[in-house]
Formats: C-alpha cells, structure tokens, sequence
C-alpha cells in the first residue's frame, strides 16, 4: 500500500481523537465561550454523532477536531500527538493526510465536474494525476456515482452533490471523517440514503463524527453524544 504518512501516526492504538478540558473563546463583545471544558474520546472505527441545537458549539467543536481551529485552553491529541505542539505547515499536512470532511452545503466547486471535483482531494498529499484520478474514480464508484462522473454539480439533484463531497472527503482514505450537518439541506428520502451512505462507511471500518440537530440522524450512528451550550453529555 501506498503510504505519504509523515506527520501523524496511523498505526498509534490509543483513541484517534482525544479533546482533553477544551475550552474555545470567541474575542468581542460580547465575548462567546463556545465550548466550556469539552472532554472526548473517539476510539478508532467508532461513527458518533453529536446532537444540539444551534449555537451549542458543534461548529466549533468539528472544526478543532478537523485541525481547522484551536482550543483556547485545554488539549486536542490526535493519533496520541498533541496538535498544540504542531507547526502550522504540519498541522495542515496531517489534516490533509488524515481528516475528510463534509459539510451541509456540499462546497463543490461549479465549473468543476464530479470527478475534477473529487480529484481535488488529492493534491494534499502531493500524489500524481493519474493516481488521483484513480482514487477519485474508486471513491464516486463507493457512493454510487460513477455514471456522472462528467456531469457538472449544478445539474446533480442535492442527495446526488452530497454524495459527490463524500466521494471527495473519502478518495484520500482518511482516517478520520467529519461530516457538518450533511443532511441539513436534504429532504427526508435523500437524508436517508445518505445516512445509510454513513452507516456503509462506518460499517467498513471508517471513524466518523457527525453532528446534527435532528436526533433521527443521530440514531444512525453507534453512539450518541449530546452537546448543549457548549458542554458535552454523554448519552450512550
Ligand atoms: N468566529 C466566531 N466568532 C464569534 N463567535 C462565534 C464564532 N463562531 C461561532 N461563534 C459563536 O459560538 C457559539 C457556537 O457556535 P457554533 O459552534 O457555530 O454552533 P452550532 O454549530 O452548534 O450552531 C455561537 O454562540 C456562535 O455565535
Ligand atoms: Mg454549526
């Protein structure tokens, strides 16, 4: 197999994620303290879904577990490293090596098609064109999509474009993938073919952490976590 691995540690046998005291402070006035003292402990191949309302921090709490933000005060370990400790450059390398993510409203690129779009995903990790286009290829097939490989987002229905992100936040085989609310702009029947799109993953092996305000998405996952005002509680 493959590897670029350089900065994080796939083979570590601890938790792949591990928020220890987390605290995030937005600046202004008024000040936001969006996540007050978040612990966490995501075990490779676990699919958690963390429920709350709006404004609870889920945003918050996905970005710093997808190296996109830093904890205020408190430590986020990934694969056992302390990501306080990284340099930006390396935290950018093993968010690229490491970390998919999916969000509500899809962020495909227009002029882009299905498959340039999800080839996207591998310029991180400095792999070849014909390797990314292989990878890409394999990952539309994954979700069901290798008849539209050509077709440009706009003229996919909104189940079919998220399933075009997903392709794009799997085709680098991440070892862990974070999903924002990913059926938040799906109708129900759509939801839920994405929602057994997440299960399949899971199922393969895949770490996952989604958020949702919608606790019917949030059955779907093997474990539950609720999050309210910036403090998490454990449901199951
Ligand atoms: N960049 C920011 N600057 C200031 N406040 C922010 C910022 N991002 C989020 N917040 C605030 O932090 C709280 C949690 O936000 P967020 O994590 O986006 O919640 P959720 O995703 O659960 O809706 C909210 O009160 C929000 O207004
Ligand atoms: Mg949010």
């Amino acid at each position: 197999m493959n590897t670029v691995s350089t900065v994080g540690n796939p083979d570590y046998d601890g938790p792949i994620a591990m928020l220890d005291d987390v605290t995030r402070l937005f600046a202004g006035s008024p000040q936001v303290l969006a996540l007050r003292g978040v612990n966490l402990r995501i075990e490779r191949g676990d699919y958690l879904a963390i429920i709350g309302p709006s404004g609870s921090g889920k945003s918050t709490m996905l970005n710093t577990l997808g190296l996109l933000d830093r904890p205020s005060t408190g430590t986020y370990y990934f694969e056992g490293i302390n990501t306080s400790e990284l340099a930006d450059d390396d935290r950018a390398a093993l968010r690229g090596e490491a970390i998919g993510f999916v969000f509500q409203s899809f962020h495909l690129m227009p002029k882009r098609t299905v498959l340039e779009n999800v080839m996207l995903a591998g310029t991180y990790a400095g792999r070849n064109r014909a390797e990314r286009e292989e990878r890409a290829r394999q990952a539309l097939k994954r979700v069901g999509l290798q008849h539209r490989v050509n077709f440009y987002p706009t003229t996919l229905s909104g189940g079919e474009r998220q399933r075009v992100a997903i392709a794009r936040a799997i085709a680098n085989e991440p070892r862990l993938l974070l999903a924002d609310e990913p059926t938040g702009n799906l109708d129900r029947r759509n939801s839920e073919l994405i929602m057994e799109l997440f299960a399949e993953l899971g199922a393969s092996g895949l770490t996952i952490v989604m958020i949702t305000h919608d606790s019917h998405v949030a059955e779907a996952a093997q474990k539950q976590v609720r999050i309210a005002d910036g403090l998490l509680t454990e449901l199951t």
